[in-house]
C-alpha cells in the first residue's frame, strides 16, 4: 500500500524498526522542462503521493516545471507525514540537506507541505529557519500566492482545513509514473478518531469527491494508456457522495461499480478499507467484476478486543474475524493484508499473543508492522499512558514480523503451479531482461521477457518459485 512493491517492502524494510520512518519514503523523479523549476519529495501514505500530483498540476499552471535535480530547483517542496515520530525525524533530516542546497543557491525557496505542516503550523517556521512556506493539505490552491509572498521575503503560511475541498476539478500531473498504474483520490480527511492516530488532526473532516469527476479521471487515464487505478481514501468504505442536482447518493460499492465499468481492461484497486465499514455489498460488487482486484487491505491494528476498544477502532476481535470469513466466503481467491501496531498503551503479553493468533486466522498475504509511537494531541496521548517499554514494543514487533514472514512465505508457496493474469508494470528491479507486474491479489511476479510484450499489457504467468516477498514465473504460451 505504501510502496511500488508492497509485498517486498512490507516485510523487508520493516524488519529494521530503526527505519520505520523510511517505510513511506519514495523520491519523486520527474520529466524536465524549461522556465522556473520545482522539486518535490513525498513521504507518507499514497494519499500524500497523490496530493503531490495535485500540487504539481497547480504549480504547472503558473509556469513551474518539475525537476529531478534539487540543485536546479527554484522551489523545493517536501510533502510530509506525521504518522509516527520517525516519519517526522526523517523529514527534519531532509530539511538539513535542503539547508545546504539553499546556502549554495540563495533565493531558493523551501516549502513544507502535508501533515507535518498541518500539525506544527507556524511552529515549523520558528523551529526550521530555512522554511519559507508552510502549506496544509487543504490549502494547495493557495500555493502560487504563497510562493509570491515568499519571493517578496515574507513567510507564506496557510494551514486552513476545509470541509469541502476535494480538488475534484484538478487534473493531477502524474509524477514518477510508470504509465500503467495511477492513484485517484476519492475522499479526504477522516472522521474516525482512532485514539493513536494523528490523521484526523492533520487532514481534517471526511469529505467525498464528486463521483462523476472520479469516473472522468479514470476514463481519461484509461484513454492515456493506464491500465490500473487505485481509489484512495483513509476509509474508502465510508465514501458517500450526494449529487447536489438530484439528491441521489453514491456509496462506495456503487462508485466501485461505476469505475469498474469504465473498461473491462482497466483494473480497479482501492485502499484503505475499515473493518467496521466494509460491507457485503462491496464484496459482492468485487465478485461481479473481474477487473476489480481480489485484494483487500484491512488493517486490524490489534487482535485483542480490549486493546481495540482502547484504540477506539469500534470493532472487536470477533467482528473482525467475521468480516474476514465473509471475504473468503464471497471472494475465495481474495488476499487480505493488514497494518499492525505492537505495544499500544497497557498491552500485555497475552494480548500481544492475540495479535499473533489473529494474523494466523486471517492468513495475511502481507502486513505493514509498527511499534506504537505516541503522537502529541491524539486521544491516546491525552488519556492513556504510553507504558509499554521500548524494549517490549520492539520485541513484540519482531514477533509480528517473524510470523508475517512465515505467513507470506506460506501464502506465496501455495501459488506455485498456479497461473495468474499479470499486468506488466515495467522492468524488474534486478534485471532489464525480466518484467515485473502484479496479479489481482497484489502479489509482485517477476518473469523473463518474451518478444513482443510491453508494459501495460496483460499476460498469463505460471508461478514456478516463491519467496516470502515475490513470485517468480514464466509466461504461459
Ligand atoms: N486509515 C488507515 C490508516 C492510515 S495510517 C486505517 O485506518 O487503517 C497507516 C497505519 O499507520 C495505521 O494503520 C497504523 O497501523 C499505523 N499508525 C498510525 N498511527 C500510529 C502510531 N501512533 N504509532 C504507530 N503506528 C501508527
Ligand atoms: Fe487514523 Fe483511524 Fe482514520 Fe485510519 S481510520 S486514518 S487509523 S483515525
Ligand atoms: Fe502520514 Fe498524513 Fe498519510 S500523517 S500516513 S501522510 S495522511
Amino acid at each position: 500500500m505504501y510502496d511500488d512493491n508492497p509485498t517486498l517492502s512490507g516485510i523487508r524494510k520493516e524488519i529494521d524498526e530503526e527505519k520505520q520512518g523510511e517505510v513511506f519514503f519514495r523520491e519523486q523523479t520527474l520529466p524536465e522542462d524549461g522556465g522556473r523549476h520545482f522539486y518535490i519529495e513525498s513521504y507518507g501514505c499514497q494519499m500524500n503521493f497523490s496530493d503531490s500530483e495535485i500540487v504539481a498540476s497547480i504549480l504547472a499552471e503558473v509556469g513551474f516545471s518539475p525537476t529531478r535535480e534539487v540543485e536546479r530547483a527554484d522551489l523545493i517542496l517536501i510533502n510530509t507525514c506525521s504518522i509516527r515520530e520517525k516519519a517526522e525525524e526523517t523529514v527534519r533530516k531532509r530539511l538539513r540537506i535542503f539547508d545546504q542546497v539553499k546556502s549554495r543557491r540563495p533565493g531558493t525557496l523551501v516549502g513544507v507541505l502535508g501533515c507535518m505542516a498541518e500539525r506544527l503550523k507556524a511552529k515549523l517556521l520558528e523551529e526550521e529557519k530555512l522554511v519559507d512556506l508552510v502549506v496544509g493539505p487543504d490549502a494547495y490552491r493557495d500555493l502560487p500566492a504563497l510562493v509570491s509572498t515568499a519571493e517578496e521575503g515574507d513567510k507564506g503560511i496557510n494551514v486552513f482545513l476545509s470541509r469541502e475541498e476535494t480538488y475534484a476539478d484538478i487534473s493531477p500531473l502524474r509524477l514518477d509514473s510508470n504509465g500503467v498504474t495511477a492513484f485517484i483520490s476519492i475522499m479526504r480527511g477522516c472522521d474516525n478518531m482512532c485514539s493513536f492516530c494523528v490523521v484526523p488532526f492533520t487532514r481534517g473532516r471526511e469529505r467525498s469527491r464528486n463521483a462523476f469527476s472520479i469516473v472522468a479521471e479514470a476514463t481519461d487515464l484509461h484513454r492515456n494508456g493506464y491500465r490500473e487505478v487505485t481509489l484512495l481514501g483513509q476509509n474508502v468504505d465510508s465514501y458517500k457522495w450526494e449529487n447536489p442536482e438530484t439528491g441521489a447518493v453514491v456509496n462506495f460499492a456503487e462508485l466501485l461499480e461505476m469505475v469498474a465499468q469504465v473498461d473491462p481492461g482497466l483494473r480497479v484497486r482501492f485502499s484503505t478499507s475499515h473493518p467496521k465499514d466494509i460491507t457485503d455489498e462491496v464484496l459482492h460488487t468485487m465478485a461481479r467484476h473481474d477487473n476489480i482486484c481480489k485484494y483487500i487491505h484491512l488493517p486490524v491494528q490489534s487482535g485483542n478486543s480490549r486493546i481495540l476498544e482502547l484504540m477506539n477502532r469500534t470493532y472487536d476481535r470477533e467482528w473482525y474475524l467475521e468480516r474476514v470469513r465473509a471475504i473468503y466466503r464471497i471472494l475465495p481467491e481474495c488476499a487480505i493484508s493488514s497494518d499492525i501496531i505492537t505495544g499500544f498503551c497497557s498491552e500485555t503479553e497475552d494480548e500481544h499473543q492475540d495479535t499473533l493468533s489473529i494474523m494466523e486466522l486471517a492468513n495475511y498475504s502481507m502486513s505493514y508492522m509498527f511499534y506504537y509511537s505516541e503522537r502529541p494531541g491524539t486521544p491516546a496521548a491525552r488519556k492513556l499512558t504510553d507504558d509499554v517499554s521500548m524494549e517490549a514494543k520492539k520485541r513484540r514487533l519482531q514477533d509480528v514480523i517473524r510470523l508475517q514472514n512465515q505467513l507470506s512465505f506460506r501464502h506465496n508457496q501455495a501459488d506455485i503451479g498456479k497461473t495468474f493474469e499479470v499486468l506488466i508494470e515495467g522492468d524488474s528491479k534486478r534485471s532489464d531482461e525480466e518484467f515485473k507486474g502484479r496479479n489481482s491479489q497484489n502479489k509482485m511476479i517477476v518473469f523473463p521477457k518474451t518478444p513482443g510484450l510491453k508494459p501495460g499489457e496483460y499476460v498469463r504467468v505460471r508461478v514456478l518459485e516463491a519467496t516470502s516477498a515475490t513470485l517468480l514465473g514464466v509466461v504461459e504460451k
